[in-house]
């Protein structure tokens, strides 16, 4: 048995690498049994090397070695070694050289989807982190920068389609029935970059044209049948494109850039240089299968991936505890992107959204790491809501803090310094200290420092002085992470963080006031940032003439937890007035939240039912609000977004002490009632209201109308009366297109009547040929609030729809059931525990990766009852007992052992 965390990499411990490679020629033969893969590398020796005599290591794992040659000579059996996963040259080494390996590897069976891989369509491959090592030999780690030239040879028949990255220079026909092409990539990129591809697959091909007037050559590849869900990835591919010419001057540098669809893929998309592979759940829609948030979440990924192109691929990453550099920038722009696409507002609260929802807890659990970690077992598992949406949240706060021009500014410095590098978070925050002149010296702590800061704000208004004085306390107490450097008798400090926040004043009419800081000898606007640098600081406006309610973090301008003690009026206050909406949304939450920790425990003491504590004045905030849809100019994916309450699991990461899953959900589902109760007429009015008879089309009207109306649909169906039952019903009869289908189904999941297993049966008959489709038939079922949900996921586990091998089915079914359902998971007999570990336990030797996913479920169990602890800790131990345990899945559950 495994008694501790894996073995751990650490960033104080990088030196360059020994040798440096040039060029890399592949030539990958598939066939039925295996792939043979010969690759000629000219190397040569480092000049920034720390040991001038070092020896060469290569990496590679699952290959089986044909043979070595150095220079042309086929090297003896004792003039290398093959050891631990690594290939050691035992031979005198010139100053360069070309070496030359044979190798099998059999992509038929490997099902960790790392490296060269067997999907249903054909072969495809995933390199990032460390997968290309499972391919070749190769120094495998993203500093080693080299020019790729690629040649494939496959059946013709079977796999019509070769490519790799770069232009195709050559193909033909060979042997029997076989044929074979060859790519030439003219940019040197490092080896978690390359990607190939030889399929049966349908094509989708546009031109763009370049601001300079180049011709792109644009492909969308997917399974045959499937052109007909293409368009909407092209297109979003297009604006990607024109969108980072306008806002960043950046340019595609390629002829060809391909999106290659896949099935069975372990994450959302990958950007290797101009052939992204993409998993079909971020390419494939039509309004028939494809949701709202479907194709929204299509546009964010297509630009996430094509935005890599310069932030990511031109210049990349010195080492992966680096990843922020490349990620958190990209989900920054994939973010801006969104924003200016869609509603601006409606797009930063939904982001806001999800950082709350899995950073924030990530930060508060045992996985807790800065943006930049210090150490890692498995890389992995910092594919993480830190290094992407914290990351994010940290570039933004520069953006907030220099402006957007200087912002710009650095941009073009750290092309300008860096193109073709693999570079460090320093030489980013550099180019933007330098460009902008402020000094970002402090400001590097976010990448040093884990935990979300708490942030103490407190106002006082002096109507004598018509002054009003905000003063602010950073808190930042160690997490998990600062515990463990400390164990391991690691020095490491801790201080106060740069950071903006931007605010404004509003008077008790709703307007904003002028904001003059004490000193200055004007007013300056109605909106300001305020740069925190100290534990403690202090902030006095002058010429306040009326107490006014402070609007802090606009836009969210930092990723802290603030702590202000607002007035339920001040809140519904700045609900109706606040002229940022995030601010206007953030006081709805906060609203909701206060009321619902006091419901919380109102239910663990058996009060809940009796809905004391749910102010009128609340219910009557909601129907102010519900009647403001009516309102031609107002925003209904706004109201959408503010009648929706926080979810179950920020509401645990609210509460204080021990949390209570069921009273939890006691609580909020009683609220939901009592509006639904309270609001019905208003809520079936606006229901109706938004009916739209325009054919589909995912525009932000259209978008904006559905949500509200299913957010209504969702109230009326809290009820579970026959008329709310004759609604579902009648909205999956009449349904359109998939969003209303979906909502309407997953509404219908919740209830306990004869009428739920008959829709659920008529849904899946329907859609049982279209992979995306089930997906969201188990997911309605993961998600379920009825009492049955645990053991019906358990049963889903052997459905036919159901297939373990396929990380989109364990997501939609198992990682929603854990994450997304915490009443469910955590249920008291300890079920919902145990079947996160059968799975993690079938998947750890297939799939590491995605079964370390699902491990992360247990991040929170210690802040469970003690009966519940004892039983996730069974599971824990049950987990960490498997022989041969993943590193994956061994440093996430020695992590939570720890905690
Ligand atoms: N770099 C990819 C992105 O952010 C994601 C990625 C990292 C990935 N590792 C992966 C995708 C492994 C699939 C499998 O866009
Ligand atoms: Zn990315």
């Amino acid at each position: 048995m495994r008694t501790e965390t894996p073995q751990a990499i650490y960033l104080k411990d990088y030196t360059p690498p020994p040798f440096l490679i040039d060029t890399v020629d592949l030539d990958v033969a598939i066939f039925d049994e295996n792939t043979r893969v010969r690759s000629r590398m000219g190397l040569r020796r480092n000049p920034a090397a720390a040991d001038p005599q070092a020896s060469l290591c290569l990496d590679g794992e699952d290959l089986v070695l044909e043979s070595v040659a150095l220079d042309g000579r086929i090297l003896a059996a004792g003039e290398y070694v093959l050891c631990g996963g690594r290939l050691l040259l035992r031979v005198e080494l010139p100053e360069a050289f070309m070496l030359e390996t044979v190798s099998l590897i059999e992509p038929d069976k490997n099902t960790q989807l790392s490296g060269f891989y067997r999907s249903k369509d054909g072969y495809f491959t995933q390199c990032e982190a460390e997968g290309f090592r499972r391919i070749t030999w190769f120094l495998d780690r993203p500093d080693v920068m080299a020019k790729y030239t690629v040649t494939l040879h496959a059946d013709k028949a079977k796999f019509p389609v070769l490519l790799s990255n770069g232009n195709p220079v050559a193909s033909g026909s060979e042997g029997v029935g076989r044929h074979w092409a060859k790519w030439v990539d003219p940019f040197r990129k490092p080896s978690y970059l390359f990607a190939m591809v030889a399929a049966k697959l349908d094509v989708l091909r546009e031109d763009y044209q370049t601001r300079s007037g180049r011709t792109v050559h644009c492909a969308v590849f997917v399974e045959p049948g499937k052109l007909d869900q293409c368009a909407h990835a092209m297109a979003a591919l297009k604006k990607s494109m024109k969108w980072d010419e306008v806002v960043f001057g950046l340019e595609m540098d390629l002829d060809h850039y391909m999106i290659v669809a896949v099935g069975d893929f372990n994450m959302g998309a990958m950007e290797n240089k101009g052939l992204n592979i993409f998993n079909t759940k971020c390419v494939l829609a039509s309004p028939d299968t494809a949701t709202d948030s479907d194709f929204q979440h299509i546009d964010r990924v297509v630009a996430h991936e094509y935005f890599h192109n310069w932030t990511g691929d031109r210049v990349t990453c010195r080492d992966w505890f680096q990843l922020s550099l490349k990620e958190g920038l990209t989900v920054f722009r994939d973010q801006q992107f969104g924003m200016d696409m869609h509603s601006a507002g409606v797009t930063r609260i939904q982001d806001v959204r999800t950082l709350r929802a899995a950073q924030f807890p990530e930060d508060a659990g045992p996985m807790a790491h800065p943006i930049r970690p210090a150490s890692y077992a498995e890389i992995n598992n910092f594919y993480s809501a830190t290094v992407y949406e914290k990351g994010a949240e940290v570039i933004r706060m520069i953006h907030t803090l220099i402006g957007k021009s200087a912002f710009r500014a650095g941009m073009d410095l750290y092309f300008k310094r860096h193109d073709g590098h693999a570079v460090t978070c320093e030489d980013f925050v550099s180019a933007m200290a330098d460009a902008s002149g402020v000094d970002l010296t402090q400001f590097k702590r976010w990448y040093n420092q884990a935990g979300t800061p708490r942030l103490v704000a407190r106002g006082e208004y002096d109507a004598a002085a018509r002054r009003f004085t905000l003063s602010f306390t950073q808190q930042y107490p160690a997490t998990a992470y600062e515990r463990r450097l400390e164990a391991e008798g690691r020095k490491f400090s801790r201080g106060a963080y740069h950071l903006p926040v931007v605010l404004g004043l509003i008077g008790p009419d709703g307007a904003e006031l002028p904001l003059r800081l004490a000193g200055e000898d004007k007013a300056v606007g109605t909106q300001r940032v305020l740069e925190l640098r100290e534990d403690e600081q202090t902030f006095v406006f002058e010429d306040v003439a009326v107490q006014p309610v402070p609007s802090l973090l606009r836009g969210f301008s930092a990723p802290v937890i603030l702590d202000y003690p607002y007035a339920e009026a001040e809140l519904t206050h700045l609900m109706a007035h606040d002229t940022d909406a995030f601010s206007r949304w953030e006081a709805g939450q906060r609203l909701a939240t206060q009321i619902l920790l006091r419901g919380i425990e109102a239910f663990q003491t058996g009060k809940g039912e009796a809905l004391g504590w749910i102010p009128a004045s609340y219910v009557e905030a909601i129907r102010t609000l519900l009647a403001s849809a009516a309102d031609p100019e107002s925003d209904p994916a706004l109201i959408a977004e503010a009648l929706t309450l926080p979810s179950e699991v920020v509401l645990a990461e609210a509460v204080s002490g021990v949390v209570d899953p069921d009273a939890i959900h006691g609580a909020r589902e009683a609220l939901i009632g009592h509006l639904a109760a309270q609001l019905k007429g208003e809520l079936l009015m606006t229901y109706q209201a938004l009916k739209l008879s325009a054919p589909y089309s995912p525009d932000a009207a259209q978008v904006g109308a559905r949500a509200l109306r299913n957010t209504c649909l969702d109230y009326l169906a809290g009820s579970a009366t026959v008329e709310a039952l004759a609604l579902l019903k009648a909205q999956l009869d009449e349904a359109d297109n998939m969003t209303d289908s979906v909502a309407a189904l997953a509404a219908l999941a919740n209830l306990d009547v004869p009428e739920r297993q008959a829709a659920l049966d008529a849904f899946l008959e329907r859609w049982k040929h279209e992979a995306l489709v089930v997906d969201k038939w188990l997911n309605v079922q993961a998600l379920s609030s009825a009492a049955d949900t645990g053991s019906r996921v358990r049963s889903l586990l052997d459905h036919p729809a159901f297939d373990i091998r396929n990380p989109n089915k364990v997501y939609a079914l198992v990682r929603a059931f854990c994450r997304g359902n915490p009443r469910h998971f955590h249920a008291a007999d300890g079920s919902g525990y145990a079947l996160a570990a059968d799975v993690i336990l079938l998947l750890d030797s297939a799939n590491p990766q995605v079964a370390s996913r699902i491990a992360r479920s247990f991040d929170a169990w210690r802040r469970f009852d003690a009966a519940r602890q004892s039983l996730a800790r069974t599971q824990l131990l049950r987990i960490q007992a498997k022989t041969d345990l993943s590193r994956d899945v061994g440093e996430v559950i020695g992590r939570a052992l720890e905690a």
